[in-house]
């Protein structure tokens, strides 16, 4: 079987994993569910959200079954290196990577991420400011980090839903 499969903390990957659903007709389950639904042979496209460049959850499904790509949902968009940063701690190698931004909403977030969260974000913006030119993540970095709230938007799929089309077909 084929499946999309996803663990989300607020809400922003699970929206992405629900449209991609929608658009593609794959099923989905969340990593809880998915372990009584799926087995090593299964296919698996894993979207999880990230945490210190951590994919959540992912050397779990990882182990579990055969995945076969991966999106990653972020605060916003990432750079090249950022990229290759989290593709190496994850140990993602030889499949294909998507980062997708996913915003923060601090009030879903409890107390022992809130306070970090709000702290880096001060830390953040601070130095984002004063850099005299922003690359393109960077000042979507600054964007989020200044406009709390959702970033999920069907638009931000379609490179995934083309990959999906192409090599992930049911
Ligand atoms: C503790 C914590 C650590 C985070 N670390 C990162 C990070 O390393 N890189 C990043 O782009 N976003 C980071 N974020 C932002 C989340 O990945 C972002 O809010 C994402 O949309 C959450 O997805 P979810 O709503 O599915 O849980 C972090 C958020 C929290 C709460």
């Amino acid at each position: 079987m084929k499946a999309i499969v996803y663990e989300s903390f607020t809400g922003h990957t699970k929206a992405y994993a629900e449209l991609l659903s929608k658009s593609s007709g794959i099923r989905l389950f969340s990593l809880e569910e998915a372990s009584s639904k799926l087995n090593r042979e299964d296919d698996v496209l894993y979207m999880g959200w990230l945490r210190a460049e951590a994919v959540s959850g992912y050397k779990k499904a990882a182990k579990k079954y055969n995945v076969c790509a991966v999106c990653a949902v972020g605060l916003a968009r990432i750079d090249e290196k950022t990229e290759a940063a989290v593709k190496k701690m994850n140990n993602i190698f030889g499949i294909p990577f998507f980062a997708l931004p996913g915003g923060v909403e601090m009030d879903k977030l409890p107390g022992y991420y809130k306070i970090p969260m709000l702290v880096l974000r001060k830390f953040m913006v601070r130095s984002l400011k004063k850099k005299p030119v922003l690359t393109t993540a960077e000042e979507d970095q600054l964007d989020a980090w200044t406009h709390e709230g959702s970033r999920v938007n069907a638009e931000e799929l379609e490179p995934v839903l083309l990959w999906v089309r192409t090599n992930f077909k049911t």
